[in-house]
């Protein structure tokens, strides 16, 4: 953050930046919260957006655009084949990752898929420090299997550890040493992790995970998709890098990996993505699969609209006042909720706040769905639209019982630069309301549920009226309030 201190105190998250387009946005009575949750079988993915006060989801393709990205746009240079806005997006991605070539693809799961293609093979093994859902389904699609291997610390929900996304470089060691790397198809580290609070990895933890890939002849691949927010936390957490720039600090990264993929969805807040390895063999490799797949390799599924706008963002990317804005807020809404004693997964990390569940709703059965109802319950209170990442999230075991999480989690993500201090408040607000009252709010089950991915579109009802009591508890205590 900027340095700047303030005379009374308070740390207060602060833009270098101004609004200049806006959106309207409706709070609807949580009487009509109540229909819409029901209509949507109490999963919050099926809610339609007229019903949504803050769209808390995910920052997937919804973070704000800079000013210089949009009018980018009007420069597109549209063609099939050979466009100069490929060559200006191709240059850009050389700048700054220092790699020899570069794939477009439409978006972060088609790098998966074309990697997962070209890499995995039946009985194939993927260590990482944590998987993604879409990472994990590509592998497995391909006949392979996920590795996480992961700290201890890292499904700590309370902790002060820095790099909670770091490899268990001793169990990936042990690994190697026990099983060989005939099977290893890659080692994968996502830069920072998703699912377990957007905990951030060190440059020292990539740096040891690129010398044993470098010393047993293995492909290390990097998901950059959360690498602006990893990049905030290496320059203010590790001690080594403070010196470094954004620039630098990239350079680095992408140095130790041979292959480097993003959803530009996150990184450089626009749509599409994209794959950068100096490796020609692999590069050649993807590329035969690039146009039946994604498009000619010059545009890979995205819009030369989104690309123009993508080299630009990626630019801005290195700027620190510009990658923190997700961070500080992030922070100043989990510090606020633990000086409420809200359970809340610390240390603040990136993509969102994560609120834990598990504490939370500690008086219900987990097969209730904790995170879920959490969810639905924040929703009732605010309006605020969060994503469950808990047991719903997870496929069932062979036996068809549920396979209960390791944490539950309710993710409330900040798109960056969309919301602003008195909505975060807001937020915290009722946050705090609905920990108060958390007795009220009970489990949920399902009546109709997808045999895959089943919190895309699988729905739930409650599993009393507890929803009601919520809502007449709410109009007791706010009266006539949204
Ligand atoms: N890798 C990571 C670490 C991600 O967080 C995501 C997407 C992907 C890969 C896939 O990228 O969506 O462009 O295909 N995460 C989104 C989220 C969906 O809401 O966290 P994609």
């Amino acid at each position: 953050m900027a340095n700047i201190k303030y005379h009374l105190g308070e740390e207060i998250p602060l833009e270098m930046h101004k609004v200049r387009t806006v959106q309207r946005l409706d709070l609807v009575p949580i009487e009509r919260r109540l229909e819409a949750i029901t209509e949507a079988g109490n999963n919050t993915f099926l809610l339609f957006n007229k019903d949504i006060y803050l769209d808390m989801l995910t920052d997937s393709g919804v973070n704000a655009m800079s000013d210089r990205q949009v009018a980018s746009m009007m420069i597109a240079d549209d063609s099939y084949a050979g466009s100069s806005t490929f060559t200006r997006l191709d240059d850009k991605l050389g700048e700054i990752f220092g790699k020899d070539h570069f794939l477009p693809v439409h978006q972060g799961r088609a790098c998966e898929h074309l990697i997962a293609k070209y890499f995995v093979t039946e009985g194939s093994v993927v260590p990482m420090n944590y998987h993604f859902t879409t990472t994990k389904a590509h592998i497995m699609t391909c006949g392979g299997e996920v590795l996480e291997l992961y700290k201890d610390e890292a499904l700590n929900t309370i902790s002060d550890d820095p790099f909670k996304g770091n490899m268990n470089i001793d169990a990936l060691t042990a690994l190697i040493e026990k099983e060989g790397t005939e099977k290893i198809a890659f080692v994968r580290m996502e830069a920072g992790t998703n699912l377990i609070g957007g905990q951030p990895v060190s440059l020292e933890n990539y740096t040891a995970v690129s010398k044993i890939c470098r010393a047993n002849n293995l492909t290390f691949v990097i998901d950059a998709s959360l690498l602006a927010d990893n990049l905030h936390f290496i320059k203010t957490r590790e001690e080594a890098c403070r010196d470094m720039s954004i620039r630098e600090i990239t350079k680095a990264i992408s140095e130790l990996g041979d292959i480097v993929y993003f959803s530009a969805r996150k990184l450089g807040h626009v749509r599409g993505g994209g794959i950068v390895t100096s490796n020609t063999e692999v590069f050649n490799g993807l590329l035969e699969m690039l146009p039946l797949y994604e498009g000619f390799s010059t545009y890979g599924g995205m819009s030369v609209r989104e690309m123009e706008a993508m080299t630009v963002g990626l630019d801005e990317t290195m700027d620190e006042e510009m990658i923190n804005q997700g961070p500080i807020f992030i922070k100043y809404m989990v510090n606020e909720l633990v000086k409420l004693g809200v359970p809340v997964i610390t240390p603040p990390g990136g993509l969102g706040c994560h609120l834990d569940a598990m504490a939370f709703l500690s008086h219900m059965p987990q097969e209730q769905y904790r995170a879920g109802a959490l969810g639905v319950a924040m929703y009732l209170a605010s309006g605020v639209r969060g994503m469950e990442r808990g047991t719903i999230s997870e496929e069932r075991n062979p036996d068809g019982s549920d396979h209960l999480a390791a944490v539950e989690l309710l993710r409330l993500a900040l798109p960056r630069r969309v919301f602003t201090l008195s909505q975060v408040k807001y937020t915290i607000d009722r946050i705090a309301w609905l920990y108060e009252n958390r007795e009220l709010i009970g489990g949920l089950e399902f009546y109709e549920e997808p045999k895959v991915l089943r919190f895309f579109f699988g729905k739930l009802k409650p599993t009393s009226n507890w929803q009601t009591k919520l809502v007449e508890k709410f109009r007791t205590d706010f009266g006539d309030s949204l």
